[in-house]
């Protein structure tokens, strides 16, 4: 295969956006050949950009069947996620899913079976991945610069989202049509690299706030505390609700320190290990001798178009997947931990089988209610998924 065809399961924001990278041939040896949507007036949009050179559809199972694509991007509401997903794989198609993967981890471990049976690519738009400070940030911790990791804190408060984009759509921030609020939506990048650079939790204990800035039923606002099993701690602070936001990571260990904010990269080498040091020295209180680097990033990477050309090269020419979709289950399981800390007043441990938060989540379902004043709105996305 020298070319890969992609088809695209719904055209709203973000399906719109990859439709633009593919139609107007942003990704090397990728050419979209099929589109999908419930509605007639995306439908309508999407052939006001491709004409006759696609096929619409408005089944996607029709599409997934009719022998036009190799892969399909899944840019829907997150439920469908996997539901779409494992009719693609058992399709015999390569699945490039949004995020999050989906809503709760116990539907994943279905997908994810029918992913490996399958044999074909997994790939999720964890487009953040991308960003090369972050990837730099991976690459001290991992190789041992920072010695043993004592803390990682992330501030991600730069989220901010109007009543406005609330209403934008009947499903967005309901327990029945979203399944959550803010680590839903927002933060599956930002919960996805906190895992990505600094590992796995196994203890979350979280607060959650619900509809606490917007007229919504789901979380906008959540502090939460993680422990991980060598016993270093971690913080995560989010919201959609705080403008000017903040994002700022933090991340500590025995020889040395990491600060990100603003597209600088901080970072601070001691000159020998804090834990050696400690119990040596004689002095009360002087401080470890220590280099500051810094590092500005001039951009945030290719994001959206870099994931779309790295699962294309991966499938076409084997180059490493940046974003496996097997990975998207490590910040769901996350999420799904700090809203059920929340609902429980306890934390939760990790690895979970996710059976507990999935009971609660269907009461919540049964008590979701249907949104009022919606002005269904496709926004011009340009920019506006990335956080500074
Ligand atoms: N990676 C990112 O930066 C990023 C940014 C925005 C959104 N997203 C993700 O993309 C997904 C969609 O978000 P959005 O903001 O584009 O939503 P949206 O509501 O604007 O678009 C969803 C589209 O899916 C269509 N759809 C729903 N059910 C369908 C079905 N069964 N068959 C065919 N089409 C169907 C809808 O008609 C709608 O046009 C979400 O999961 C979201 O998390 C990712």
């Amino acid at each position: 295969m020298d070319q890969l065809r992609f088809g695209i399961v719904g055209i709203g924001n973000m399906g719109s956006g990859h439709l633009n990278d593919l139609y107007h041939k942003k990704v090397p040896n990728a050419v979209l050949t099929a589109v999908c949507d419930l509605k007639d007036d995306r439908l309508a949009w999407a052939k006001s950009v491709c004409g006759d050179e696609v096929a619409y559809y408005k089944d996607y199972k029709e599409m997934l069947a009719s022998g036009k694509i190799d892969a399909v991007i899944i840019a829907t509401p997150h439920y469908l996620h996997p539901v779409i997903g494992i009719d693609a794989f058992r399709a015999g198609l390569n699945v490039l899913s949004e995020k999050p993967v989906g809503v709760y981890t116990k539907k994943i471990e279905e997908l994810m079976q029918v992913a490996r049976e399958s044999g074909k690519t997994f790939g999720l738009m964890f487009n953040q991945r991308t960003n090369p400070a972050y990837q730099k940030m991976r690459e001290i911790v991992q190789s041992g610069q920072l010695g043993a990791l004592k803390r990682c804190v992330w501030i991600i408060t730069s989220w901010y989202r109007t009543q406005a984009y609330y209403n934008s759509g009947g499903w967005r921030a309901t327990w029945a049509g979203e399944g959550g609020g803010v680590l839903i939506n927002q933060c599956p990048h930002q919960l996805d690299l906190w895992q990505w650079i600094f590992g796995m939790p196994n203890k979350i204990q979280a607060f959650c706030s619900f509809g606490k800035y917007h007229d919504i039923e789901v979380e906008d606002e959540v502090t939460a505390y993680a422990e991980y099993p060598n016993g270093a701690t971690g913080v995560f602070i989010t919201t959609t609700g705080e403008c000017p936001g903040t994002n700022r990571l933090e991340i500590s260990g025995s020889k040395g320190k990491l600060v990100f904010e603003n597209g600088k990269l901080k970072y601070t080498a001691l000159s020998m290990d804090d834990r050696e040091y400690c119990y040596a020295s004689q002095n009360a209180f002087k401080q470890i001798e220590c280099k500051t680097e810094e590092t500005v990033f001039e951009n945030d990477g290719e994001q959206h178009l870099g994931i779309l050309k790295n699962f294309t090269n991966h499938i076409l020419n084997g180059e490493p997947l940046l974003a496996p979709g097997y990975d998207g289950i490590k910040e769901l399981s996350i999420s799904n931990a700090m809203l059920l800390s929340t609902w429980k007043n306890a934390p939760v441990s990790l690895p979970n089988d996710g059976s507990e938060f999935w009971d609660y989540l269907q009461e919540k379902i049964k008590t979701s209610r249907a949104k009022e004043n919606i002005a269904e709105k496709v926004f011009d996305t340009a920019g506006s998924y990335m956080t500074k």
